[in-house]
């Protein structure tokens, strides 16, 4: 029987910030669904309990420790992953961080930073998979952006305009490609229970929050993953160029 079109199997999947919250259930659901994983994280820790989660699954796991501001750093990664693990199918770029600042708290260090995990990682770790993607003719490249890239907000406004650029990025990429049968998509989740909202709200600020979502609710990180291993699979073949937004109803856009 062929395999049901939300199959990984076969697949090697490099998901950056996998050591934790949203990255970690990235790689257990893709485990779970027939893919090997590398996974990236800057937290050694954090990315050897991914990889044992995945070992349980009885996928390989490749652990990679490093941080994705560093080109050079990327290229390693992706190279020694390669040598592991064979080739990679699926890239996921993940990692990151909030911060909560204001332009005028936002210094030029602050601002690089922003840019440099999110934008600049992402985008030389598309860069390094892609001449096996294109040499195999299929990829899937996922890039975690963020409501906040597409609405804003009243803080954060180099996280926001940083996820922003993400969305530019996967649209430009997805056409150019398109030839090679590489598709590109952005997930931008809405809240989350992972990362900056546990961070940086009390109780009772999450709670407001969470009251202010038409769902009423902020997400278990595995339902954000539920949307990446859509589009990371066969299932999600006509797909590229698109940003899917679990966000309980808190963003809804017209045409
Ligand atoms: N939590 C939310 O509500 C939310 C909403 C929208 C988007 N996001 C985005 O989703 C992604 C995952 O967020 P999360 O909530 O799971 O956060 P998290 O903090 O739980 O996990 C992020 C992981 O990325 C790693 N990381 C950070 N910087 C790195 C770097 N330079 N190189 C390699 N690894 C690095 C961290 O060590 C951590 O393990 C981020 O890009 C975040 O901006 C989060």
């Amino acid at each position: 029987m062929d395999n049901p079109p939300n199959s990984l199997a076969g697949k090697v999947a490099l998901i950056t910030g996998a050591g934790d919250g949203m990255g970690r259930q990235h790689a257990i659901l893709m485990a779970e669904r027939g893919a090997d994983v590398v996974i990236n994280d800057v937290n050694a820790a954090g990315a050897e309990e991914t990889a044992s989660l995945v070992r349980a699954l009885n996928r390989r796991a490749h652990v990679e420790v490093c941080d994705v501001a560093d080109v050079a750093a990327i290229r390693r990664m992706v190279g020694n992953a390669i040598s592991t693990l064979g080739r990679i199918d699926i890239l996921v770029n993940n990692a990151g961080f909030g911060r909560r600042q204001q332009t005028w708290d936002i210094g030029e260090g602050d601002f690089d930073l922003m840019f440099d995990v999110h934008v600049k990682g992402s985008f030389f770790c598309a860069q390094a998979v892609l001449p096996g993607m294109k040499e195999r003719r299929w990829g899937k490249i996922i890039n975690i952006s963020s409501i906040w890239g597409m609405t804003a907000a009243a803080v954060s406004p180099h996280y926001c305009a940083a996820k922003a650029a993400l969305l530019g990025a996967t649209k430009a990429w997805a056409r150019e490609f398109a030839p090679w049968n590489i598709h590109v998509n952005a997930v931008a989740p809405g809240g989350v229970l992972s990362g900056g909202p546990l961070k940086f709200y009390t109780k009772e600020q999450l709670a407001a929050r969470e009251a202010a979502v038409p769902l009423k609710r902020y997400c278990d990180p595995r339902e954000i993953s539920y949307a990446v291993a859509f589009l990371a699979s066969p299932a999600a073949d006509f797909i590229t160029g698109q940003v899917l937004s679990p966000n309980g109803g808190e963003v809804i856009v017209g045409i």
